[in-house]
């Protein structure tokens, strides 16, 4: 098997980065192909947490080549500060690539991103304000600029002042704010971060094609959730990409018929950040527990993650629509020590109960959660060897994986690399 899938299979901050990183030390390339830097990535090492955001959290092991492919979408200012960081710590870029033709986050991607979450007031998405939204909706109305066009400095320059002159008027006569972007200034910046991507920009879609003809082992590496999907997620809740594995193929240029394994990655219960429903949320004090012991707060911006139960029926929609053949269940460790712990099986919807997870979010807004209650676990975050799991723990996880479908073939105890058991 040379090449493998991993994506989040709840709402984000799964603990994808940490698998990644594992399965890293055995691959040769590892690829980004959908999101931003709404993603943040934390890989913790040799007694060092790393955060990446648009940089392939593989970028740790020196031969790993770690492309961003083009359905990222670049903010160079991001990913150039990202650089520096790694690089300060000694890590080589050397290996990273960056695809011609991934879109660019410009400023007035991210004003609007701002203004927009502003103006829809209570009805707000809680985005990450990183202008990803808004980068995605050029793209679409094909207004964007690409990372190839910062190196034709006419047809640059004449797309820059394009989309400033527009925005400016959307900004003034739509969401009347007095915000003016300056095309000429951000000409200037961005060709300056232009020439320092320079030595990393290069069609991406052939490196991961020669790799996979080579039988080189290739990751991708997923960014968001299934949930947040814009097809598949609890829309208008959702980011603006495909966190699924179907966006793979689109987003990193290769054919379906080039993947292998689609890995899955839950953690034992769910979060979330931003608005939007979520069934199985906890207003309690479990809720503040499982907050503080899994040090839920976000990696890109810093707000409390909502927290609650293991949903497996949200677990068997991201097997179904993913095509998961593993799930790798992180953050056990988290539930140690509550008395009882619980699994939603299904939902209840008045009389009737709802196996399957709801399209429409004022259906799942009256959906109850049935739960199954489960005998709880101490600590076991030294525990190395699966056969030596609390039995409470190894039925829990044995009970995700059948109401789930799909095996469970990796369980996290801890945020280090070493932390993770592989299930025999
Ligand atoms: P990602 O976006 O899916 O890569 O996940 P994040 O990095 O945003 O959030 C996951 C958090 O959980 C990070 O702080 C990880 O270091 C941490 N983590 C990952 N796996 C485990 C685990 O098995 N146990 C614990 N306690 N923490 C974990
Ligand atoms: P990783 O890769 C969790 C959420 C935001 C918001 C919604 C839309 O670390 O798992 P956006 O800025 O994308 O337009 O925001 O999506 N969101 C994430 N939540 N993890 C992420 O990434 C996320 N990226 C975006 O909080 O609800
Ligand atoms: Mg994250």
């Amino acid at each position: 098997m040379s090449s493998k899938v991993i994506i989040g299979a709840q709402w984000g901050d799964e603990g994808k980065a940490k698998i990644i990183d594992i399965l890293s030390e055995e691959a040769e390339v590892v690829v980004r192909s959908q999101g931003g830097n709404n993603a943040g990535h934390t890989v913790v090492a040799n007694n060092e947490t790393y955060k990446f955001h648009l940089i392939p959290s593989g970028i740790l092991y020196e031969g790993t080549e770690c492309i961003v492919g083009n359905g990222v979408v670049i903010d160079p200012d991001g990913i150039l500060g990202e650089i520096d960081g790694i690089t300060a710590k000694g890590i080589s870029t050397s290996k990273l690539r960056i695809s011609k033709r991934a879109h660019v986050v410009m400023p007035y991607h991210k004003v609007l991103d701002g203004i927009k979450e502003q103006y829809r007031g209570e009805g707000d998405i809680g985005t990450t304000k990183k202008g990803i939204g808004p980068c995605y909706m050029d793209k679409a109305e094909r207004s964007g600029i690409r990372i190839c066009d910062l190196y034709n400095v006419d047809v640059f320059k004449a797309r820059v002042r394009d989309n400033v002159e527009i925005k400016n008027k959307i900004i003034k006569y739509v969401y009347e704010q007095d915000v003016v972007l300056d095309a000429e200034q951000i000409i200037e910046d961005y060709l300056v971060f232009a020439e320092r991507l320079k030595p990393y920009v290069t069609d991406t879609t052939v490196e991961v094609y020669e790799a996979l003809r080579a039988d080189k082992k290739v990751l991708f590496e997923g960014a968001q959730g299934t949930l947040l999907d814009i097809d598949l997620g609890t829309y208008p809740y959702v980011t603006s990409s495909h966190p699924v594995t179907g966006g793979v193929c689109v987003g990193a240029g290769v054919g379906p018929t080039e993947i292998d394994e689609c890995i899955g990655v839950m953690k034992g219960y769910i979060t979330r950040v931003g608005k939007g429903p979520f069934p199985t949320e906890l207003f309690d004090t479990t809720g503040d527990k499982i907050r503080e012991v899994g040090h839920e707060f976000g990696t890109t911006t810093g707000r409390p993650r909502r927290c609650g139960w293991f949903d497996a029926v949200i677990g068997k929609f991201a097997v179904r629509t993913s095509g998961l053949t593993s799930i790798a269940l992180n953050k056990i460790d988290v539930l140690s020590n509550i008395e009882t712990v619980k699994i939603c099986t299904v939902y209840k919807k008045g009389e009737e109960l709802i196996h399957e997870f709801p399209a429409s979010l004022e259906e799942l807004a009256e959906c109850e959660p049935v739960y199954e209650e489960l005998p709880g676990w101490g600590p076991i975050d030294h525990i190395k060897k699966y056969s030596d799991l609390p039995e409470n723990a190894k039925a829990y996880v044995t009970r995700c994986e059948e109401l789930c479908g799909a095996k469970i073939t990796m369980v996290g105890v801890g945020p280090d690399r070493a932390q993770n058991i592989y299930v025999d």
